[in-house]
């Protein structure tokens, strides 16, 4: 059990957690969408030991962080020209922020980080504190998700305490993540473009730029099933048990049938659009707060949560993506 330090975000405490990261710690950081688990890209040893910190299968590739497009080159090869325009075009459109794209890797980048894979998925944190961190290591960092495996992504330095303390050197503490679900993660190498985490950035959003590129539209990896030949395979991290509280989650598509499943499941923690949430029994549901509320159902001991997905949570396909996933029993 080593010590997990807080770090504030003051300049000095940036140099120490990169200090930390360049000597081969972990540290956690906070990012637009979810905090991160750091560790630099190209120390393997270090990759591993972000495995065993969240307890995550080993066969689930990690993003590169970059706070820079010329870092690229050190983890990626190079594209052919329409990819490369096409690459640039949604650079120029979404980064720094919440996109994922699929690269081909360098032989550079340690096997542990892609999980075999040939590819590498890269990402530009618009967080100034994430672009500081990565300038001040000198190095790209990969970092998953900053929970233990299997459990909400978090979405403060508390969240990230509570599931990693005595597991991981450091945290730098830059409050709440203002997006609060994973970037949108897409694949441009294959010859159909394809979304394979929806995420903040829509389909529409990423549409508009391959059209205007000379592609078709993307398209939603929906996952290989029995006897289908030409789905498109999922992201190896889709497949797992995903943000799941230990609390039962049940969904409802109005406020009063959830309210009918909450007397025969209590105590159970309701949650809804912002226009029905109260605060006393009936929380927000949205992309900013979906993870922090299933965690608060597991502190405040409740047995269940009830989610409201009425036609407007159901028309937001990221959110609805989540809570899908934190209610399956799988
Ligand atoms: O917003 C985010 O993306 C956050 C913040 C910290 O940047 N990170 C994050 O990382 O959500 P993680 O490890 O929890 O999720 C990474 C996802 C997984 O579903 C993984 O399978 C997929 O990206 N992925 C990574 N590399 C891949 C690759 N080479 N091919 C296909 N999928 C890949
Ligand atoms: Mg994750």
């Amino acid at each position: 059990m080593i010590h997990t330090q807080s770090f504030d975000v003051s300049k000095q405490s940036i140099q120490k957690a990169a200090q930390l990261l360049r000597s081969g710690e972990l540290v956690a950081f906070p990012t637009e969408t979810v905090y991160g688990l750091g560790a630099r890209v190209f120390d393997e040893s270090a990759v591993r030991r972000i495995f065993v910190a969240k307890g995550r299968p080993s066969d689930n590739p990690l993003i590169v962080h970059c706070a820079e497009k010329a870092d690229v080159g050190r983890i990626a090869e190079p594209l052919d020209e329409p990819k490369q325009a096409l690459f640039d075009a949604l650079y120029e459109a979404f980064c720094p922020g919440a996109l994922t794209i699929l690269l081909p890797k360098r032989s550079a980048v340690p096997d542990a980080v892609t999980a075999g894979l040939e590819t590498v998925a890269v990402r530009f944190p618009a967080h100034l504190i994430a672009q500081e961190l990565i300038h001040a290591v000198g190095e790209p960092l990969v970092a998953p998700s900053a929970n233990r495996s299997g459990y909400p992504s978090p979405t403060t330095a508390q969240h990230v305490l509570h599931d990693l303390s005595g597991r991981i050197a450091a945290v730098i503490d830059g409050g709440a993540c203002a997006v609060g679900i994973e970037s949108t993660v897409v694949n441009i190498l294959t010859e159909s473009l394809t979304i394979l985490r929806p995420g903040s950035i829509t389909k529409e959003q990423l549409d508009k730029v391959a059209l205007a590129q000379g592609f078709q539209p993307f398209m939603y990896a929906s996952g290989k099933k029995n006897g289908e030949k030409n789905a498109v395979p999922l992201s190896p991290g889709m497949k797992y048990r995903h943000y799941a509280p230990n609390a039962r989650v049940l969904l409802a598509s109005s406020l009063e049938e959830a309210s009918l499943l909450a007397t025969t499941n209590s105590p159970a923690l309701i949650l809804a659009r912002s226009e029905y949430a109260d605060g006393a029994t009936v929380h927000e549901l949205s992309e900013q707060s979906l993870y922090g509320a299933l965690r608060k159902a597991d502190s405040e001991g409740f047995h269940t949560v009830i989610l409201v997905c009425d036609g407007e949570v159901q028309n937001n396909i990221a959110l609805m993506n989540r809570i899908s996933k934190a209610a399956s029993k799988q």
